[in-house]
Formats: structure tokens, sequence, C-alpha cells
């Protein structure tokens, strides 16, 4: 079974061809990074033209790529939420197009739920239950993965996603949009144990997480640092940050894994691509007796293939979405 999938709902136009939810027959990302750096982030209203502008080629390149017509193609799956609205509304068309015309059924899809699904393309042998970690540029959370399609979720941030408090902190160093590459890149030669940062666990027991306190001690460091006129070792700085976050985040999920008895972890999202993430994961996963998983770095970022995993698990379940679907800029788990 195959199906189209669409993912516009931040910087990345993508197109994807997936076979029964695990293989990849064609995945276009076009991104809008090098646009957007000008500006130090996002621009909501940039990024819908660009996606406008686009689509069509990428259509026509994951068609291509994948050997196959429009009539070959099963049913579309479309990222719904969350995102940004005029984004969101762009792929959100252009699939409810290709369904009405072409006649087959649409099937709406949660990003974030996506972002977990970039897992079984890597990883065939993974199957539910398992405990997810996800951590990407708008959005944390910990989940309890209990089918193809049934998420619990356990915690979540209180305020910054993992991301932002990256790009944030990034931005604060003088560092260029998206700062959580630039900060993995830095933190590989600075010291993790220069400045002790805090570690926010919030309540004992809590699966929940906050990061603007941290993102706010480094600017505060920052901010006396200047005053004083010492000189900021902005290495140092990067590789203290990264490891109070991993700190928090290891304590959290191994804390979990351990309470539900679950023994699979899978990590999602953008930041799963940080190196210093999938080290300290891989090692205390491999001490715990955790098997665990986590995308091919071109699937950790926002792609089409991974909304066209959980579009096919939607499906299969018998989820279908009519043209009167909606998007939602602000769609939970
Ligand atoms: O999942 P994603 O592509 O977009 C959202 O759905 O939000 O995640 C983008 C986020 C950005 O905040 C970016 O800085 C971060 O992922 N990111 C990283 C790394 N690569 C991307 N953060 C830390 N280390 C990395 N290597
Ligand atoms: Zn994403």
């Amino acid at each position: 079974m195959k199906t189209l999938a669409i993912e516009t709902s931040c910087d990345e136009t993508s197109i994807a061809v997936i076979e029964d939810g695990r293989k990849i027959l064609s995945n276009i990302i076009s991104t809008q990074i090098e646009t957007h750096k000008k500006f130090g982030g996002v621009v909501p209203e940039i990024a819908s033209r660009m996606h406008v502008e686009v689509i069509s080629q990428i259509l026509k390149n994951a068609l291509e790529d994948a050997n196959i017509g429009l009539n070959d193609i099963d049913f579309i799956s479309v990222t719904e939420g969350p995102g940004l609205v005029g984004a969101l509304l762009v792929g959100m068309s252009f699939a409810k197009a290709l369904s009405y015309s072409l006649d087959i059924p649409l099937i709406g899809v949660n990003h974030i739920k996506g972002h977990i699904c970039a897992n079984y393309i890597s990883h065939k042998n993974l199957e539910p239950p398992f405990i997810a970690l996800v951590i990407s540029g708008g959005h944390t959370y910990l989940v309890d993965v209990t089918g193809y399609d049934e998420y619990k979720v356990i915690g979540r941030t209180r305020d910054d996603a993992v991301g932002e408090a990256f790009d944030k902190v990034a931005r604060a160093l003088g560092l260029p949009y998206p700062g959580g590459p630039m900060i993995d890149k830095l933190s590989k030669v600075g010291n993790p144990e220069a400045i002790n940062f805090p570690r926010v666990y919030l309540e004992v027991n809590s699966y929940d997480f906050s990061f603007s306190g941290l993102k706010t001690a480094i600017l505060n460091y920052l901010n006396q640092m200047k005053q004083k006129n010492e000189t900021i070792t902005i290495e140092d700085v990067a590789a203290s940050f990264q490891m109070a976050v991993i700190d928090v985040l290891s304590e959290k999920t191994f804390r979990l894994l351990n309470e539900t008895k679950r023994n699979k972890l899978a990590i999602a999202g953008g930041v799963a691509a940080n190196s210093g993430i999938r080290d300290i994961f891989t090692k205390k996963a491999l001490e715990k007796g955790i098997e665990l998983f986590i995308p091919d770095m071109n699937l950790c970022t926002d792609n089409a293939a991974m909304i066209g995993s959980a579009g096919y698990y939607s499906y299969i379940s018998g989820k279908k979405s009519t043209l009167g679907l909606k998007v939602d800029a602000n769609l939970s788990l």
C-alpha cells in the first residue's frame, strides 16, 4: 500500500512516497533555513509563501524518484498540526486537491506522531509497546506508545521545548539559526563541567519538563561575565548547557522506563540528531539493558517520510479524514 505524504508545518517543504508504513520510495525535502537565517528564526509569512512556490515541483520530484505516477497512490497523508497555521494550510490545501481529484482517501497526521514513527522507517524490527522521548524545536514529550496508533502522554514541557532552548541559548551566544547543530558542534570541544547550570526536575515523581529557568541562568551568566569584562568561553557554555539538558532528559526517561518496565526506548525529533544525546543515551541504555532506537539523521528533523509512516498506521487502524479536515496549529498528542 502506497501513501503520498505531505509535510509543510514549519520551514521544510517535503513530499514522500512510503510503502506499507516502513519503506521509503522517495523523500524530497526542500529547506528554507538559509532564508530564515537572516532573521534569526522562522518568519511565518515567508515560510507560507516559500511552500507555495516549491510544492508542485517537490511533488514532481517525489513521484519521479519513486518511479511511479499519481494513479499508483492509494491514499494521501498530510500534516494537520501542530505547526505554523499558514504553512500547514499550504500542504493541507494541496493534499485535499489531490485527494479530491484522484478520488483517494485523505488522512490527517499529527506531526509529533510523525516524529515518533520515523523510528519505524529506520528500524524495521521496532514494534510497540515502547517509551518515546520526543525532543523537537516546538515540542518535548515523554510518551508511552502502547500501539501503532495509541499514544499515552506521560510528561511534557511546561514552558520551552528542548530545541527552542538550544536555539535561544545559541542566539544569546551570537550563533546563527538554527542553533542546535552549532551548540552540538561546540560542545564537542567544550568542557561540560566548566559551569554548573541548574537542572530543573520539578516535583519529585514528575515527568514534566521545564527549560526556561536553564535558559535564563545562561543569559544571566553571560550578562555577569560581560559586566565583569571576563572572557566567555562559548565552547564551555555550550557544553555545560547541553549537559544540563541531557541530565534532566535522561533522569526522567530512564526513571519512566524503570517504572513502566518497558525495555524499549525510541528518541525522536530534531534534537535527536544531537551527538551528545545520542552518545549518553546509547551508553545508559546499554548499562540498563534497554533497547534504544534513534532515527537516521535525515529522518530526525522535519520530513514527509515520517508523516507517511504515521499516516499508514492511522489508515490501517481505520482512521479516515474528510475534505472538511482543518489544520490545527496547537494540535496536541
Ligand atoms: O523536529 P524539528 O525539525 O522541528 C520541529 O518539529 O520543531 O526540530 C528542529 C529543532 C531545532 O530547534 C534545532 O535547533 C534542533 O532541532 N536541532 C538540534 C540538532 N539538530 C537540530 N539540536 C541539538 N543538536 C543538534 N544536532
Ligand atoms: Zn518537527
